[in-house]
């Protein structure tokens, strides 16, 4: 596979008031071009600043304390700030959980999609205009020419949510990352933003990496997936086998934990204990105080990813000893 995005060995941690945070801790992972992939695992295990680590985006708090993030054949972490804005928004979307944090209230609709579009593109004027149109109407905005207009508040979330994906859309960007998209909308609405994202993978091109908490809409929606818990990668997979057979016992967790419509109600479990705490992560497999598989060595050797590329687990279970 010749990746568009390559994450190598990516390494964020926090520095906070109650310690050192280690959010995102040796973080490997790949998106070919046009591929949908997904990063899902529970609240706090690091897929929002492993996201926003790639993107140079981290809050101040946060160091990237190692790693390259290979994209189109640059680290985009040796690149300048100014090099840096000119990716995001133009080779790299970026569409987020609240849209309302990033539409500005007082800025009409049509200016804030023409100011991103100008700020990679050489059109100006009449030509501008014409392209946020295009914009709009490709995330099917009805009356785009009226919805310019208007101001963030005067839209319902959903519309907001398209105003944002054509923002990031508006310069065809070949690497689109959703970080929860649809989180904040209802289920009908969700559904829609969704079928939008696959469509327009399809008009563009573009690939996906979609950030969820939600395994129904990677079962939907993706082709592969990365399972992060505190912290760290613990399975990749091809949406098929994460399903059909999960290699970790997190994995096999977070399925059960996952209400499915096609299940009695009572196969319904949550995981059992809490995510570890980020600065003090247990010795050994991090998941080992949850696991109901784990054995001795769990409790003091660390895991390695164990498998093949695209098909492996963090976990002793698999290591080539224990076979
Ligand atoms: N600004 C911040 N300052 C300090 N710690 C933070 C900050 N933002 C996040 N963290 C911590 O970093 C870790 C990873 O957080 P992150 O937001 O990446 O999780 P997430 O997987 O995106 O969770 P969610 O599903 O809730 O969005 C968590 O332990 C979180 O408490
Ligand atoms: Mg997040």
């Amino acid at each position: 596979m010749t990746a568009l995005l390559s994450v190598e060995g990516l390494t964020t941690h926090l520095h906070t008031d109650v310690g050192v945070v280690r959010a995102v801790d040796d973080v490997s992972l790949a998106v070919a071009p046009g591929e949908a992939v997904a990063l899902v695992g529970e609240s706090g295990c690091g897929k929002s600043m492993t996201a926003l680590s790639m993107m140079r985006l981290a809050p101040p708090a946060a160091r990237i304390e190692a790693g390259r993030v290979m994209f189109k054949g640059r680290d985009l972490l040796g690149l300048s700030a100014r090099q840096m804005r000119r990716v995001r928004g133009g080779e790299m979307g970026m569409v987020f959980q609240d849209p309302m944090t990033f539409l500005n209230p007082l800025i009409r609709i049509g200016d804030q999609v023409e100011e991103a579009i100008s700020l990679h593109m050489p059109e100006r004027g009449r030509a501008a205009a014409l392209l946020t149109l295009e914009a709009l109407r490709r995330v099917r905005i009805a009356d785009p020419e009226q919805v310019m207009g208007y101001y963030p508040h005067q839209l319902s979330g959903g519309m907001r949510q398209r105003v944002l994906i054509a923002i990031a859309i508006a310069c065809r960007p070949s690497l689109l990352i959703c970080d929860e998209p649809t989180t904040a909308l209802d289920v009908t609405i969700q559904a829609q933003i969704m079928d939008l994202l696959r469509g327009l993978r399809a008009e563009l091109g573009s690939a996906i990496l979609l950030i969820t908490h939600d395994l129904g809409l990677v079962a939907e929606y993706c082709d592969r997936v990365y399972v992060m818990y505190a912290g760290r990668v613990v399975e990749e997979a091809s949406v098929f086998d994460v399903f059909a057979r999960p290699r970790h016992p997190y994995t096999r967790a977070l399925l059960r934990s996952t209400l499915r419509l096609d299940r009695r109600a009572d196969g319904f479990r949550t995981i059992a204990g809490q995510p570890p705490n980020l600065v003090h992560p247990p010795p050994g497999c991090r998941f080992h105080p949850r696991c109901p598989e784990a054995f001795a060595r769990c409790r003091t050797d660390e895991p390695d990813l164990y498998g093949s590329v695209g098909a492996r687990a963090r976990c002793l279970l698999h290591a080539p000893e224990a076979a």
